[in-house]
């Protein structure tokens, strides 16, 4: 491997991605280029090659799959700083690289006595990954707090910053999402409450609260605690069995659809849809309906404790991950006439 380096970044050429994507996956670029300052996104976005829309942005790596190699250059964004940039007293805006760590970023707010990501604490991925699907967790999704997105853009060849009206967010979705090849996200600007409004209406905070011993009204990082208790216990450690967290979004259906599936099958959880006349069904109810907890083929696997979940049980390669969620997709339309998909986004195959 030859390797390079400027002011604020490094080059290796013939990169292993192993240890860039949390399923763990065998997986190479001809070429890496990890920026670990934002001033150096200047002189790299100079060169053609990153600019180029084959070129793969890749913060934590937990939200995508490689059934193949990198087609062409990655880009890591490494980019680490955080700045409270305004402080109006009530709350404060909060500037994040795209390359901090979410969960570093979720406990540096609350350490500095700012509110509402709580809900979303060890969520896997990057400050930069966050708008692109719009993350959410326990009722709370990411959008309510971004107050804008800094990107580059590919198609102008300039930097941009958008207004969180401006990024067509919806649920586990966004403007950066439909256009992966357009935009970099660079940074994120936050809005962030002093005043603690704790949002307890997802089941199992609430229960969690009392098993910790809190009485009365929870603080942030109580919270933020329950959140950690119900995820370390339900979704595996991608540091231990590699994984993407879910797989597949919630499929949303016609309110009818939903209806009659209901009436089918009586325990079938259904949530509110985007407006009246449309559901959002639970993909992991669907696939556990199935009997996919918990099967294995080979080192491919789906989670025991959650059925959402993906895992590697070793030395599973993507494309093996891959056909087996085209084969749990298959068997959740067969069986219910209800068609899922992927999360992750998925490199060097198409769903
Ligand atoms: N369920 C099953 N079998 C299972 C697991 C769950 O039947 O193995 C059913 C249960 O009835 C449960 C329902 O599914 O009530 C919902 O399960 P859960 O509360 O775990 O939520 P989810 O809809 O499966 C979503 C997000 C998660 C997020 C949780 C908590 C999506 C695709 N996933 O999962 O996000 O942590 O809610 O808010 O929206 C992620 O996106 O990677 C992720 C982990």
């Amino acid at each position: 491997m030859n390797a390079a380096s400027g002011t604020g970044y490094r080059i290796a050429e013939h990169a292993r991605l192993d240890a860039r994507n949390t399923f763990g996956v065998r997986a190479s670029a001809p070429m890496l280029v990890e920026a670990t300052e934002a001033a150096a996104l200047t002189e790299l976005f100079g060169y053609a090659m990153l600019r180029d829309p084959s070129t793969l942005v890749l913060g934590g790596g937990s939200n995508l799959l490689f059934a193949g190699d990198a087609p062409g250059a990655v880009l890591a964004l490494d980019t680490r700083r955080i700045d409270l940039v305004e402080d109006h007293g009530t709350h404060a805006v909060v500037r994040a690289d795209a390359g901090v760590v979410w969960h570093d970023f979720v406990l540096w707010t609350l350490g500095h006595g700012l509110t509402g990501l709580e809900n979303l604490a060890l969520i896997p991925g990057t400050v930069g990954a966050a708008p692109i699907q719009n993350i959410g967790a326990y009722g709370v999704e990411v959008r309510e707090h971004v107050q804008a997105v800094e990107a580059f853009d590919r198609g102008t060849g300039g930097f941009i910053r958008l207004p969180a009206d401006a990024c067509a967010f919806a649920y586990r979705d966004s403007l950066f999402k439909h256009a992966p090849d357009r935009y970099v996200v660079t940074a994120v600007e936050f809005a962030l409450p002093r005043a603690f409004q704790p949002r307890l209406g997802y089941a199992g905070i609430e229960d969690e609260l009392r098993a910790m011993g809190v009485e009365g009204a929870p603080r942030a990082a109580q919270v933020a605690e329950a959140v950690i208790r119900i995820r370390r216990r339900k979704l595996p450690d991608p540091a231990v069995t590699g994984n993407a967290g879910s797989f597949f979004k919630n499929p949303i259906v016609p309110a009818a659809q939903a209806e009659a599936l209901l009436a089918a099958h009586p325990g079938m959880p259904v949530f509110r849809g985007a407006g009246d006349d449309s559901r959002k069904l639970s993909a992991a109810w669907l696939i556990d309906q199935c009997g996919w907890k918990g099967h294995r083929d080979g080192d491919a696997g789906v989670s025991a404790d959650h059925a959402l979940v993906l895992v590697n049980h070793g030395h599973a390669s993507g494309l093996q991950l891959l056909e087996l969620a085209r084969r749990i997709a298959a068997s959740v339309q067969a069986r219910f006439g209800v068609a899922i998909e992927p999360e992750p986004r998925i490199v060097g195959a198409s769903w």
